[in-house]
Formats: structure tokens, sequence, C-alpha cells
């Protein structure tokens, strides 16, 4: 009989992916709109990565890779785990993906029984309690609010714990809060997870951009039981190639392998190339990580003043290229103060309802200054 899964069909669309083709479409029509929607960085790939592509596929690099990526990337996720992270993770117990998103998706297909419980920090990424769903797995969501700068407060977390708990995932840098989750707040996290034998999946995607405080890798507290998953998207303006990467325990690692060998097969073997270039031309990669740094935390300060300016109350953040903000006064509804934003001043936003963000939106400021001035005028402009 034909139709399709019950899983599928409660399965989400990506929120923050259908927003962001709705902004494209209209700028494509022609509509001089303000995109802030996209999770992406506006520069383009530094050059000498870019280099090392070309490279790759004029030397024939063009067949297929192991399930775990090639030996030369896995060498440069162990080596950069110890040289930025200060974590010792061998190679064979890395793995690369086809982004962040896959090693995500398949580390919970490889850890999780129906039923099992995974915590989430509200507001999350849309993406993870639909993989945990997915997976057969329960999300179980902490709340969070712009009073603490959308930081959890472990006691909490503590109080959700249960026997079916499999793993907390934690992302610090934070999408879409762009909080940074202070050290005693990560060690506390991992010190629960030490204490009641589950695993944490920490989502470092974000890393390197942080404006004030200092990266902090739970790992270090819970190493048996810490998955850290990375990628080339954020740090390297790398969305469009594809390349996460995660390491951890063997037995989990192996069970990401598993998954990728019987769907993907493996990443791109020419963009894993690329990687390799981002990963070991530190000095090439880090003058770009800085500049684009510099111009984020710029950014972040017009954007954050400019919001409270207006009356939209929005604390100001750490990390990442994102700040939710109360768009309470445009209309209490979240969806439809987007909306109005949309059709009124033309600027584009995500509202906050699949993050677990009531009356809040999130808005990306990876694109200009330019831009982001004018978004804010247009927005006074609708108040
Ligand atoms: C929190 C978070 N994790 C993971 C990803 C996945 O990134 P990619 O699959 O592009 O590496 C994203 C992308 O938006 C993200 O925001």
């Amino acid at each position: 009989m034909r139709g399709l899964s019950q899983r599928i069909r409660s399965l989400k669309p990506s929120a923050t992916v259908a927003v962001n083709a709705k902004a494209l479409e209209l700028r494509r029509q022609g509509v001089d709109l303000i995109a802030m929607t996209a999770g992406e960085p506006d520069f383009d790939t530094p050059q000498h990565i870019k280099d090392a592509a070309a490279r790759a596929m004029a030397a024939g690099k063009t067949k297929y890779a192991p399930p775990a990526g090639i030996p030369e990337l896995r060498e440069a996720i162990s080596a950069k785990f110890k040289r930025e992270n200060a974590l010792e993770i061998p190679p064979e117990q890395t793995v690369v993906t086809v982004g962040g998103k896959q090693a995500l998706f398949n580390l919970f297909q490889a850890i999780l029984d129906p039923g099992d419980e995974v915590i989430v920090i509200a507001p999350y990424w849309v993406s993870y309690p639909e993989m945990v769903r997915f997976a057969g797995g329960n999300p179980v969501a902490v709340a969070t609010g712009p009073e603490s700068g959308f930081i959890p407060d472990p006691d909490e977390i503590a109080h959700k714990v249960t026997p079916r708990t499999k793993a907390i995932v934690v992302n610090s840098p934070g999408n879409p809060t762009g909080a940074v989750y202070p050290k005693e707040v990560l060690t506390a996290i991992a010190d629960l997870a030490n204490q009641h034998d589950f695993y944490v999946i920490s989502d470092e995607i974000y890393e390197h951009l942080i404006y004030e405080g200092e990266h902090f890798s739970p790992a270090h507290v819970a190493p048996d039981r810490t998955i850290t998953v990375n990628g080339a998207a954020k740090a390297y303006a790398m969305t469009g190639w594809r390349i996460g990467y995660a390491g951890g325990p063997k037995d989990v690692i192996k069970g990401v392998i598993d998954v990728s060998s019987q769907s993907t097969t493996s990443p791109d073997t020419i963009a894993q190339w690329a990687m390799v270039e981002a990963l070991n031309n530190v000095e090439e990669s880090g003058k770009f990580i800085a500049m684009a740094r510099e111009a984020y935390r710029r950014r972040r300060d017009l954007i954050v003043k400019g919001l409270n300016d207006l009356g939209l109350s929005t604390p100001r953040v750490n990390g990442a290229f994102y700040v939710l903000s109360d768009v309470s006064k445009i209309d209490p509804d979240e969806n439809k103060a987007a909306l109005k934003m949309l059709e009124e001043a033309k600027v584009a936003v995500v509202p906050g309802t699949d993050f677990a963000a009531p009356h809040h939106v999130r808005f990306s400021y990876a694109t200009s200054q330019e831009n982001i001035k004018k978004a804010l005028e247009r927005i006074g402009a609708i108040l």
C-alpha cells in the first residue's frame, strides 16, 4: 500500500531552512529584502582552502573515501583537538561526516533505543529534538531565559535526569541564543553525566566565534562519555562544502561510521582535502578566523544596542552570530511579528516558535554593518 511512513510524517522540516528559502525566493522576485535568517557566514571560503581543493581534483583525488574519512583528515582532526582543545583523541576515535549535522544525526541513531531520553537546553537549535525523535528517543527540554542570558542552571538539569536519560546536548556558543556557557556550568553538566552515566554531546561548531569569555570542552571533565562535534562550516566559511567531524568513545564513533557506511558512504573526497588544508594551515586559517571574529564582534555590538534602543529587549550575548530578541512590542505572537517584519519592513528573521523561544525572533548578524543599520531603521519605522 502506498503512503509515507509514520516516522517521516511526524518529522518537522527545518524551520530555519524553510524561512530562509522564502526570503531568497522574495529576493529573486526583486523585493529589496534584508535577510537575517541564515546560519551562514557572509564571507567567502578563504582562497588557500579553495586552492587545496583544486589541487586535489587535479591530482585525481576524486574517488570514494573510507566511511570514517580519509586518514589524513582524521589525523588533522586529532591534531586540532590537541592543539586547540588540549584533548587527546586519537585519529581512530574520530569520524568525518557530511557536515556537523550528519555527525549529530548519526550519533542519535547510534546511541538511542525507543523511549530513551535526551536532555536539550531551550531555546535550542531546531534539529536536536527532531533528530532525537527520528531516532526513536524523547527530547526533554530544560528552559533558560533572557534574564540569565540563556545560561542553564545545572540544578534544573539535574532535576530532569531519569533512569532513561541517555544523553544531554550542549551547544556553546549556542544557536539560536548566542550564549557562551561558563566553564563552571559545562563542568557541572559533565559531572552530572559522570555521576549518572549518560553521554554529553557537545556541539562546538561555533567554537571560534566567541567575543568575550573562553571556549571550554566538557570532554575534559567526562572524557569517556563526551562526543565532541565540530565542522568546517562556521569557522572557515565552508557551509556548502559539507564537512563535519566528531571525536569520542571508540564504540560510539564506530556506530556513527556504521550509519555512514549504509547511507552516505563518505563525505565528498575533494572537500575533505580542502578541510585538511583548513585545519593544518594554522597560520592562514587563523588570520581568516581573527578577521571574521572581529567583524562579527562589531556587528554584535551594533545590533544588540540598536534593538535595545528600539525597545526590543535583547541580551548582550558573547558568541556565534545570533541574537534572540523579544519582539512583543511588534506583536506578542512571534510568528505574526516576523511576518509583519517581513511584509512591512522587508527584514527577514526566524520566529522563535520552533526554537522554543516564544515572543522572540532570531536575528543572524552574519551580514554587513550597512545591512544591519538599514534593518534597524526599517524596524524602527514600523514601530
Ligand atoms: C548548532 C548547530 N549545530 C550544527 C550545525 C550544522 O552545521 P553543518 O552541518 O553545516 O556543519 C549548525 C548549522 O546551522 C548549527 O547551527
